[in-house]
């Protein structure tokens, strides 16, 4: 039985002072969300105050990214050691804010993951097509090249110590969700391409479902059975409507 992840992705928003009334928010209602783990990977600046304020709250915390090298001239990038010190247990990878606005090919997420899972940090492992890809009809095609990328460099037994995230790119901060039909379908199909190399990967594997969820359309989304949680952007800014999407989990 997989378990059901709620992980938040703060991307560039927030203060020293905001993110303070959001965690001790979370930290309040965290005992009414039952059948779920929450995350939160706040911009890297706040990370360790982030980590501070969780304390021994059971809430998991993630990078937004992570450097594929371990340490050196590589201005602008966390060492995952450094990730390691403020007690980050995930690393957001291949978001397609990164691929679209700031050209991560392929190849350099791999390599991203790759030093994820060496450094013993989960990676959550962004895919998904843009409007005109699903419009083609190819969004299987892109989700199977951006999976291939990884298993192709580590093998497919790699997938099974991360987390994936299914995030269409025409429902990310858009309002526009994938109907639920939609994103099992696509799960279905991920866990299906993982099945036919590997049977208990793909068991194992959770996949996340991430664009535009929010506290109204969480449950039927989280009721699929190829949804294994959320990547939440814009909902989970606020302490209740993240713990609403954790309570519907
Ligand atoms: P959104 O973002 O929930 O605001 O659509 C999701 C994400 O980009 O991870």
């Amino acid at each position: 039985m997989r378990r059901t992840l709620i992980a938040g992705n703060w991307k560039m928003n927030g203060s020293l002072s905001s993110l303070e009334t959001l965690i001790n928010g979370i930290k309040e209602g965290l005992a009414d969300v039952k059948n779920a783990d929450m995350a939160v990977c706040p911009p890297a600046i706040y990370i360790p105050r982030v980590s501070e304020l969780i304390g021994d709250a059971s809430i998991g915390l993630g990078s937004q990214n992570i450097c594929d090298q371990e340490s050196g001239a590589f201005t602008g990038e966390l060492a995952p050691s450094m990730l390691k010190e403020f007690n980050c247990n995930y690393a957001i990878i291949g978001h397609s804010e990164r691929r679209s606005l700031y050209a991560e090919s392929d190849e350099l997420v791999a390599r991203r993951f790759a030093m994820a899972v060496k450094s013993g940090i989960t990676p959550l492992f962004c895919i998904g097509e843009t409007l005109d890809e699903r419009e083609a009809g190819v969004t299987q095609d892109v989700v199977s090249r951006q999976l291939d990328a990884v298993i192709n460099t580590q093998g497919i037994e790699a997938l099974a110590q991360c987390v994936i995230a299914y995030e269409p790119v025409w429902a990310i901060g858009t309002g526009k969700t994938a109907s639920p039909e939609q994103a099992q379908a696509v799960h279905a199909f991920i866990r299906g391409k993982l099945a036919a190399l590997n049977t208990s990967v793909a068991d194992k594997v959770q996949i996340l479902y991430g664009g535009s969820m929010n506290a109204a359309n969480a449950a039927e989304l989280l009721s699929q059975p190829d949804i294994d949680g959320g990547l939440i952007g814009g909902a989970s800014l606020k302490a209740v409507d993240f713990l609403a999407i954790g309570k519907a989990a």
